[in-house]
């Protein structure tokens, strides 16, 4: 694997796939999509679905998305001198560039499907450091699940959201930062409006939280 530039602010993901159930499985994104620039251009673009900034002081940047041997790095650099980002009527200062990628495919759990999304990542938890691999909803927020997230504290986050104040959200000792780790979520509709988001972490049970009103709600990844 390779050697990061800044350890403290960087994120690994190998080998996402993602699985729809219906009446079969189908492989949406494959594996293989680090292994070129072809490979991810057909599956992932560049920063967050709606642009560069969202709710932190980091903005987004191709650049700081790179490829090699099959691993996607996101390296976060410290930067001055950049206008403020605006979110929720707030100004926010920019105190880093960052990487962020987003799958083209939305994901909407249809009654009676799911989906699995699983990866391997290697993300630091050092304070100021907040890697995520999550979903929120195309047309609306809520829907939010945040798959893995590591918000500085040492720990790994597992979180879904009803609403803003109705969440559920578990921290986890992480093992290891140094490790890649593996992570699945799976999620399912269970009364054709709400859905069942299971975590595994290295094979690991970590528990299943429930989202109401998930199903027929388009989520970006
Ligand atoms: C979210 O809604 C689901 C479905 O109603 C419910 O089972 C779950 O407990 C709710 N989550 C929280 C954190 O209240």
């Amino acid at each position: 694997m390779k050697a990061l530039t800044n350890p403290l602010a960087a994120l690994l993901l190998t080998a996402t796939s993602l699985i729809p159930l219906a009446t079969a499985k189908h492989i949406m994104i494959p594996a293989t999509s680090f292994n070129s620039q072809a490979d991810f251009d057909t599956d992932w673009n560049y920063l967050y679905p709606w642009g560069s900034d969202h709710n932190g002081a980091a903005r987004m940047k191709e650049s700081q998305a790179t490829l090699s041997d099959g691993v996607l790095t996101l390296t976060a650099t410290r930067v001055d001198g950049e206008p403020p980002a605006e979110h929720g009527g707030r100004q926010i200062a920019i105190r880093y560039l960052s990487g962020a990628v987003h799958a083209k495919e939305h994901f909407n759990v249809s009654p009676g499907g799911g989906y699995d999304f699983a990866g391997e990542f290697r993300a630091p938890v050092a304070r100021g450091t907040w890697p995520a691999f999550w979903l929120t909803g195309v047309d609306s927020w809520p829907p939010e699940v945040d798959m893995a997230e590591w918000k500085g504290s040492g720990k790994i986050s597992f979180n879904t959201f009803n609403t803003s104040s109705e969440v559920r959200a578990l921290d986890v000792d992480y093992p290891g930062p140094d490790n890649f780790h593996k992570i699945l979520c799976e999620i399912r509709d269970i009364n054709g409006q709400d859905v069942s988001v299971r975590f595994v972490m290295d094979g690991r049970e970590i528990e299943t939280q429930y989202g109401r009103g998930f199903v027929g709600k388009p989520l970006y990844l």
